[in-house]
């Protein structure tokens, strides 16, 4: 006899037949590449998100995400295998249900639950019998079991034999071509076993799932992901600095100790940290240390030294136009990229931002260009309503300096050098231009 419900068995046997309904909330980054390889798996998939604008794209089967096609859009609502949707009602409709919301950091840097307890709520509103519901945004260890738990539990509602909890964190890398959702594997943690053999069970037809003993292992198994990142940017960025200092290429050491096969992995430095991931993560991490008098000091110190990084940038900047006889009041810079790296149109967070605030505050005159972002969005932070520039070489001429912020495929780096006055270059990007070296300074 099975210790497992009826409910789980049922549901079970309708992921292992593939007529179990996947329903995603939130189409973002993360949410719509998934809902594609379930739809691509054979999966029917239902979309949840707030955002009209984003739906009525889809139901038009256009991509609002550069790097995903509208044709691979089209291919699932072609099968058959996809519906979107405003209407959270139609929840009860899925068997289970993928919150890929947002998890952002308040203005006091402290996790923003906000996104993720309002669609807890929805789902709650709407949770039947034989469901399995599984978070997917990043957030610290304990935020399944504490904050999502006690509001889907119910008198009727019991968790491992009515419906089925899990965390299994997101590791999407936008852009990235060789891993995606059918390579990357699944870490799952379940609330309770049937828990876990349901979710991994969902995630194994896609992919490999990796189960864990708690959702808490799973959860804080993401945010080592990204602390383990966060903390060697750091370091490069930092020993950055000091070789500019010695005199030492420091790209080039990176590349000389990478050769060694075991126990070294190379990162590289750059401008700062951007995106949705690594410069926020780590706070979530250091924010519930807290509660256990704990300071998690290397995630201080790797924020520190990432968030100081555009103001080097300025200062190579200065530096580099002073020895041209020009001060940055009144210089013309072009910023080349928006987005936090490249080849993706993501510019959350994203350092450039940083780095075209502080020169206009420092009376530059500032352009940028970027093949993926055309026109640059109101963030919390920053509203500079200003459009990507197309780069000409009588554009380059007219710039007291070129800042490489972001390594975008598209840009020709040996036409940009021959033609700008001076080159600040922040991810080595002008690394195989032979000529012209002396216009080309790193920071
Ligand atoms: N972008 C990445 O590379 C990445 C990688 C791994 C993990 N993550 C994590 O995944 C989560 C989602 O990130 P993202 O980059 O996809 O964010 P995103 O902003 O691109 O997408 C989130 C979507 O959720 C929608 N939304 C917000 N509140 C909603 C609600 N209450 N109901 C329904 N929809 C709602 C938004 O309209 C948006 O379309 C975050 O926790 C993030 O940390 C992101």
């Amino acid at each position: 006899m099975s210790d497992k419900s009826e409910a789980c068995l049922k549901l079970l046997e309708m992921i292992d037949q593939k007529t179990a309904v996947i329903g995603i909330i939130g189409l973002g980054y993360v949410g719509l590449p998934l809902a594609i390889h379930f739809g691509r798996k054979g999966f029917g998939v239902i979309g949840f998100d707030l955002d009209s604008r984003k739906i009525d794209k889809l139901l038009h089967g256009e991509s609002y995400i550069k790097h995903i096609s509208s044709e691979s859009i089209k291919e699932i609502f072609d099968a058959k295998q996809f519906d979107v949707t405003i209407d959270f009602s139609r929840l009860s409709e899925a068997d289970c249900i993928l919150i890929c919301v947002p998890t952002p950091l308040t203005e006091k840097m402290e996790p923003d639950l906000s996104y993720l307890l309002q669609t807890t709520g929805t789902i709650a509103g709407n949770l039947r019998k034989g469901q399995l519901i599984v978070l997917e945004s990043t957030t610290y260890p304990g935020t399944t079991q504490e904050m999502l738990l006690p509001r889907l539990t119910s008198n009727d509602m019991k968790v491992g034999e009515d419906f089925f909890l899990a965390f299994s964190p997101e590791r999407e890398d936008p852009g990235n071509k060789k891993y995606t959702a059918t390579n990357i594997p699944k870490v799952v943690g379940g609330i309770t076993k049937s828990c876990l053999d349901v979710a991994c069970a969902m995630y194994n037809s896609i992919t490999r799932a990796v189960p864990v003993s708690s959702t808490q292992t799973a959860e804080l198994s993401k945010l080592l992901e990204n602390t383990f990142r966060s903390v060697n940017i750091a370091l490069v960025n930092e020993l950055k600095i000091l070789a500019h200092k010695m005199g030492i290429d420091l790209f080039e050491v990176i590349e000389a100790a990478a050769t060694k096969p075991f126990g070294y992995t190379p990162f590289y430095p750059g401008p700062g940290l951007g995106g949705h991931c690594i410069p926020i993560d780590p706070f979530y991490l250091a924010w519930k240390a807290k509660e256990y008098d704990f300071s998690t000091r290397f995630i201080q110190l790797a924020g520190e030294i990432n968030v100081s990084m555009p103001y080097y940038v300025i200062e190579k900047t200065m530096e580099a136009l002073n020895n041209h006889r020009k001060s940055l009041n009144g210089s013309r810079i072009l910023v080349l990229g928006a987005a936090y790296k490249k080849d993706i149109d993501d510019d959350r967070e994203s350092p450039g931002y940083a780095i075209m605030k502080m020169l206009l505050e420092k009376g530059a005159i500032v352009k940028y260009n970027d093949p993926w972002i055309p026109k640059l969005h109101t963030t919390r932070k920053y509203n500079f309503q200003m459009e990507s520039t197309p780069i000409t070489p009588e554009l380059l001429a007219g710039m007291d300096a070129v800042i490489i912020i972001t390594d975008h495929s598209d840009y020709n780096f040996a036409e940009i050098v021959e033609h700008s006055n001076l080159v600040i270059d922040t991810r080595n990007a002008t690394k195989g231009i032979k000529g012209a070296r002396e216009k080309v300074v790193m920071a």
